[in-house]
């Protein structure tokens, strides 16, 4: 089977370290590189982490570069009240050994889609600063983005502001330029994000493994399911950002809806906040732009996970490393 090659920019982020998971484990992707942004908590904490999950997966060969190191108009606002002081709080992990590229994440996105012979995917899991540079610096470089899954939004549900998403808020000119590319766009905002819950009740269905990726996927569970119950009052932990990587490996788990969709930046009560057009009909207009998800089949979702656990257990025996 040919598979999809996708660069991941992300936050991480417990639900990012996930996501990356379930990307690393997916037969159906083939995952070129990872950049991180400036979100949940500084570029140089984020980038930091995303190394760790790439050790912990033994993936040491998939280049990471470290993206800007804020917003494009926004000051940086970050979240350890979800993610703790390090951006992934509660797993003990060493620190990181494999380097990190000395190419800006932008940079290291266009070397990799430019060598690529097949058009890559660009799955973006925390705000969209690097691939809107991305997209803004090399506009040629478009013609071979094949989709950009991302992370973001809501229909009908904000979390940092009533309307406004966390990702979509923390930068939401670069989200604009994202959405408005004209690149095939899905969405997966909180309407779906928060469907694919682990219920607290079943984070025992990871921790009972006492393989290493299993008890790293706990340790993410029990830490954030533990700063959402405290902060939001949520009966689990979302899993926001595995939604843009299993959705392009699994959509037969997703219902969708087709729309236009883009930022509002103006007005003070509702920036950052999707703007779309959901009325039945709206969808057969020419402007449609992409798809947003809206609900998921929860179980199948979460079999998904706990299968990219078997999976990067295997890997890693396959590469000599402590199961
Ligand atoms: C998004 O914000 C971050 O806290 C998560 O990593 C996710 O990408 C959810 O609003
Ligand atoms: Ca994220």
């Amino acid at each position: 089977m040919k598979k999809l090659p996708v660069i991941i920019d992300c936050d991480p982020g417990h639900d990012d370290a996930i996501a990356l998971i379930a990307a690393l484990a997916s037969e159906k992707l083939e995952v070129l590189g990872v950049t991180a942004a400036a979100g949940n908590q500084t570029v140089e904490k984020t980038e930091k982490n995303a190394r760790k999950v790439l050790e912990i997966c033994a993936r040491t060969d998939i280049p990471a570069a470290r993206g800007r190191t804020k917003p494009l108009r926004n000051p940086l606002s970050v979240a350890p009240e979800i993610h703790g002081d390090s951006g992934m709080d509660g797993p003990l992990l060493p620190e990181p050994s494999m380097p990190v590229c000395k190419e800006s994440a932008a940079v290291l996105i266009a070397k990799l889609v430019e060598e690529s012979p097949q058009p890559v995917a660009l799955i973006v899991t925390g705000p969209c600063t690097n691939a809107a540079v991305f997209l803004l610096a090399y506009p040629h470089l478009h013609k071979k983005i094949a989709k950009i899954s991302l992370m973001g939004g809501g229909a009908y549900l904000g979390n940092r502001t009533a309307l406004a998403e966390f990702n979509i808020w923390t930068d939401p000119e670069a989200a604009r330029i994202v959405m408005e590319s004209g690149i095939p766009l899905e969405v997966y905002g909180l309407d779906v994000t928060h469907k694919a819950m682990i219920y607290r009740q079943e984070f025992s269905l990871f921790r009972q493994r006492k393989e290493t990726v299993f008890q790293f996927l706990a340790d993410l569970l029990d830490f954030f399911g533990g700063t959402y119950l405290e902060a939001r009052h949520l009966p689990g932990a979302p899993m926001h950002d595995s939604c843009a990587v299993i959705g392009l490996t699994n959509p037969e788990l997703f219902t969708y809806r087709e729309t236009t969709i883009s930022v509002e930046t103006e007005s003070a009560r509702s920036r950052g906040a999707l703007t779309m057009d959901l009325r039945p009909g709206a969808e057969r207009q020419d402007s449609v732009c992409g798809k947003i998800a809206l609900d998921v089949d929860r179980e199948g979702f979460l079999k998904v996970l706990l299968r990219a656990c078997e999976t990067i257990t295997r890997q890693r025996r396959e590469k000599g490393y402590a199961s």
